[in-house]
This record gives structure tokens, C-alpha cells and sequence, in this order.
């Protein structure tokens, strides 16, 4: 050690960075964590998920009060109105708020924060901010950023062609929102600002939003979304984006091929996916090169081909998820102090935080099919007493389980509380949970969840309420 700054050094402070460094620091090594933007929290507390959970409550809210919808419980609202303003300035507080706590949470576990941007120089040394920093360790954890659109360039600050931190803080509702991705952030932030009053059209490429889950809740989820207003074109790809005054004009073909058309938008959302950030760090000074998709590869204790670099998070292969990233910091942290850190990749839940939410966890019916034979359990949220009793009834729970063994593979949930009630299929599934496990575990009622247990009923063969 006595050779080294630091035991670890962490190199960003995202989900996945931050909790390395905290879970480091508190198993006893000297640590460091660099990061390159003015706060902590990485894509995730700044311009990822908690900015954009706080408009879609806040949107949430005042679609509830603004549309009437409240009207049919007896509450009848008028003369409401939008002060936008103030719903952007609440979620910025929410942010600093946690960013700050990030902060508080370093000193009081004792990491050092280094502020600037990292790039090695060797395997145990890099540059920051003009100074060389030693550690025994140091793990990647520089996340991901947009994917940009060849030929479509984003101006957050004009606020005409943005991504999804320029969606986070437009300065007016748009007349016509454009997104182009039929994905998480298209429908997330297409969301807000289709609850905020501008006609939303979504551009995805595939002939299916949401691409990588079940089937069926892919159906249901554009059953869902159209109803709510959205314009949805799938199979459609966008030929180009002219930008003139405040106006763009989108050129769409059919992915296909054929007659085009133009559309008229205030603002353009590109949402099209994410990719790795390793520019900029000098992986070839290490010999570290990234794979074809542009990610570091590690073994399953998260080390990287090169002795002492280990990487997590957006960075390396699997889904990019915040609870993913942050699962892995706490690994990789343990795998460094020689305990046994371990994540299970077969089992890490995914939200869509819609309305209604949509999460999934494990297989898919199409992927748990081409493994072997599967029988499946589903049960509607229309058949739920506490959903019928809030009026919010659309959606499903479909569980998926192992036909031999009854193992339950996949659950997939198309509900209001969805993102709450995946939890439950997690755990059952990390401890190899049969159908039969959750159909005889006994659940409160009348609760979201009670669809859980009828979903698994179903894969009996015997729900009660169906
Ligand atoms: P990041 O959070 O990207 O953090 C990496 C950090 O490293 C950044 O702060 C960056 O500045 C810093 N950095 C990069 N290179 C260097 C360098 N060389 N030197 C110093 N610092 C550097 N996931 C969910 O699970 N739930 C959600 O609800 C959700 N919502 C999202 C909404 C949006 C709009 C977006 C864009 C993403 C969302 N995500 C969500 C994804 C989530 O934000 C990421 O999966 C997560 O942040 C990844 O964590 P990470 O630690 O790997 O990287
Ligand atoms: P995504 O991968 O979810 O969706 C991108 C969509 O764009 C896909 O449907 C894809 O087919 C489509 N697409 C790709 N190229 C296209 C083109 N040229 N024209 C039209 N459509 C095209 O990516 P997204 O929405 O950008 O989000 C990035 C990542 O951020 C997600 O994969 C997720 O990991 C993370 N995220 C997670 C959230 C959550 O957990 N709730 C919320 C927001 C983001």
C-alpha cells in the first residue's frame, strides 16, 4: 500500500462509482472517487432517472387535476394550470438535494473526491486535473451517454433538436413533440410532455416499441400508449431533420423503404440508446481495448483483462440501469477487499415508469421458449378488486415458469404499481421460487399485488377471481 495513494480510486460517481467507492471505504480501504461534472450521482441523480421521475410525478399530478379525470371520485377541480417554471425548478431541487447528499455521504465514509476529468497514464496511475494519482486498484465507472443520430444534431441549449437532458428543462411545453426511439426515454419523456398538453408522435425503427421485452407486453403497452394520445410510427425511420427558426421539420420513410413524409415539430427527442463512455480515458496507454460495441469486457468479479482495472456499470456489458450499476459497485468493492461480491444477471428487474408502469424481470416468453417448455400464468389488473377500486385498471401480470420444475423464469407486469410489485418476482426468483411458492404465499388484501399471486394461480390452472 505504503507504494500507492490510494487502495481504490474510482473513476465516476454514478450509481455504480459512487456506491463502489462508499462500499470500499467502508470495508476498510483508502479511496478515492474522480468525477468530471460539478456534482455526484453520475447520469442517473443529475439527468437520468430521479430528474426524470420528478416530472413524471409532477406531470402525473396535474394530468390527474388539469384533465377532469378526478371528476368521476366526486372531485371536481377547475381554472387548474401549469406553471412550468416552478415543476422544473422542484425538480431541480429534488436533484441537488440528492447529489448533495452523495457528498455528505463521501465525508462521512471518508472518500476523497476528485474533481476532473481521469485518464491513465499506466495500470495504477492516472491524471486528473493536472496531477498524477496512484491506487492499487481502480475501477471504471464512467457510464454511458446518448447515442447521437448521423446527421441529426442535438442543441440542447436551442432546445429545438434535444436529448433527454434537453427534455428534462425545455422552457416551454411543446405545440409537437417528436421522439425518435420507441424505447424507455421516448415513452418516459414523451410522457411528461404528452401530461403537460403537446401532441406526442413517437418514430421507432422496429415494427414494436419497447424492444427486449415480452411480446405481449409490448402489445399492450402500445394498446395503452395510443389510447393516451400518442401517435406512434413503427417501422419508420428518419431520413433527416431540418431545423428553420423555432420549427423542425422531420423527413420519415418507412424502414423499408418507400414514399417518405414530413413532420412539423417544435421540439425532436432523439432517444435512441446509450453508448459507453471510454473516450477520452486512454484505455490504449493500458492495453484495455473495448469490444465491438464500444464496452469493456470484465469476468464475473467485474476485473478487466488488465491486473488491478476493474469496471461496472453503463461501461460494461448488460443492461444500463442504475440498480444494475449500483449491484455491481458493491461487488466489484468486495470482490477488491477479497470477499466474494456477486451479482446475479439473470435476475435484475427493469421498470418503465409510465402509467401504467411496465417492468419485467428474468425471461421473456419468446427467450424461455427457446430454451425449453414453459407454462405460463396470466391474471388482468382488470380482475383486481384494489385496481377496479381505484379505477386503474389496465394491464397484467403474466408469470413464466419452467414446465418440468415449475421454476418461475420471467414475470412481466403491465400495471399501475408495477415497478413496486417486480420486487416480489425478484426475490422469489433469487431463491428459485416456483409458481406454486407465490400462489401459496399469502398477500394482503386488497393490494396490487394479490394480481401476483392470481398470475401464479393462473400457472396452475387455478386462479379464484378469473
Ligand atoms: P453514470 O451514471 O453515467 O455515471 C458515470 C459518471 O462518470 C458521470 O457522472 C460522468 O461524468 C463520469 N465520468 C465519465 N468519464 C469520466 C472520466 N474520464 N473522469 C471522471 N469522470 C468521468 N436507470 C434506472 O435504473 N432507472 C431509471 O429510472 C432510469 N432513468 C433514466 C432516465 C434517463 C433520462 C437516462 C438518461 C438514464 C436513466 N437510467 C435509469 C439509466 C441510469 O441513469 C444509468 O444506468 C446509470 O446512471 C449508470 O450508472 P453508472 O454509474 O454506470 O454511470
Ligand atoms: P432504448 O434502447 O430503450 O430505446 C431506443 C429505441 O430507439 C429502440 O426502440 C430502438 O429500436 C429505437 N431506434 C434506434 N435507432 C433508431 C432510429 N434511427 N430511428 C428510430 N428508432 C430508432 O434507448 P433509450 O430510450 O435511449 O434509453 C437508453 C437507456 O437508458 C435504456 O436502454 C435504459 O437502459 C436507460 N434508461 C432506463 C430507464 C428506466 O430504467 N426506467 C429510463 C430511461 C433510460
Amino acid at each position: 500500500m505504503a507504494d500507492f495513494d490510494y487502495d481504490v480510486l474510482v473513476i465516476g460517481a454514478g450509481p455504480g462509482g459512487y456506491v463502489a467507492a462508499i462500499r470500499a471505504a467502508q470495508l476498510g480501504l483508502k479511496t478515492a472517487c474522480v468525477e468530471s461534472r460539478e456534482t455526484l450521482g453520475g447520469t442517473c441523480l443529475n439527468v437520468g432517472c430521479i430528474p426524470s421521475k420528478a416530472l413524471l410525478h409532477a406531470s402525473e399530478k396535474f394530468e390527474e387535476v388539469n384533465s377532469g379525470m378526478l371528476a368521476k371520485f366526486g372531485v371536481k377541480v377547475s381554472g387548474a394550470s401549469l406553471d412550468l417554471p416552478v415543476m422544473l425548478k422542484e425538480k431541480d431541487k429534488v436533484v441537488s438535494g440528492l447529489t448533495g447528499g452523495i457528498a455528505f455521504l463521501f465525508k462521512k465514509n471518508k472518500v476523497d473526491w476528485l474533481k476532473g476529468h481521469a485518464s491513465f497514464k499506466d495500470a495504477h496511475s492516472v491524471e486528473v486535473a493536472g496531477k498524477t494519482v496512484t491506487a492499487k486498484n481502480i475501477v471504471i465507472a464512467t457510464g454511458s451517454s446518448v447515442t447521437p443520430l448521423p446527421g441529426v444534431e442535438i442543441d440542447n441549449a436551442k432546445g429545438i433538436i434535444v436529448d433527454s437532458t434537453g427534455a428534462l428543462d425545455l422552457a416551454k411545453v411543446p405545440g409537437h413533440m417528436v421522439v425518435i426511439g420507441g424505447g424507455v426515454i421516448g415513452l418516459e419523456l414523451g410522457s411528461v410532455w404528452r401530461r403537460l398538453g403537446a401532441k406526442v408522435t413517437v418514430v421507432e425503427y422496429l415494427d414494436q416499441i419497447l424492444p427486449g421485452m415480452d411480446d405481449d407486453v409490448r402489445k399492450e403497452a402500445a394498446k395503452i400508449f395510443k389510447k393516451q394520445g400518442f401517435d406512434i410510427k413503427t417501422s419508420t425511420k428518419v431520413t433527416g431533420v431540418a431545423v428553420k427558426g423555432k420549427k423542425a421539420t422531420v423527413s420519415v420513410e418507412p424502414a423499408s423503404g418507400g414514399a417518405g413524409e414530413s413532420i412539423e415539430a417544435d421540439v425532436v427527442l432523439v432517444a435512441i440508446g446509450r453508448k459507453p463512455n471510454t473516450d477520452g480515458l486512454a484505455l490504449d496507454t493500458i492495453g484495455l481495448v473495448p469490444n465491438a460495441r464500444g464496452q469493456i469486457e470484465t469476468d464475473h468479479e467485474f476485473a478487466t483483462s488488465v491486473s488491478g482495472v476493474w469496471a461496472i456499470g453503463d461501461v460494461i456489458p448488460g443492461p444500463m440501469l442504475a440498480h444494475k450499476a449500483e449491484d455491481e459497485g458493491i461487488a466489484v468493492a468486495e470482490n477488491i477487499a477479497g470477499l466474494t461480491g456477486i451479482v446475479n444477471h439473470d435476475v435484475i428487474p427493469a421498470v418503465v415508469y409510465t402509467h401504467p408502469e411496465i417492468a419485467s424481470v428474468g425471461l421473456t416468453e419468446e427467450q424461455a421458449k427457446a430454451k425449453g417448455a414453459i407454462k405460463i400464468g396470466k391474471f388482468p389488473m382488470m380482475a383486481n378488486s384494489r385496481a377496479k377500486a381505484n379505477d386503474d385498471t389496465d394491464g397484467f401480470v403474466k408469470i413464466i415458469s419452467e414446465a418440468d420444475t415449475d421454476r418461475v423464469l420471467g414475470v412481466h407486469i403491465v400495471a399501475s404499481l408495477a415497478g413496486t410489485m417486480i420486487a416480489q418476482a425478484a426475490q422469489a426468483m433469487e431463491f428459485g421460487a416456483s409458481s406454486e411458492d407465490i400462489a401459496y404465499t399469502c398477500h394482503a388484501h386488497p393490494t396490487h399485488s394479490e394480481a401476483m399471486k392470481e398470475a401464479a394461480m393462473a400457472v396452475q390452472g387455478k386462479p379464484i377471481h378469473m
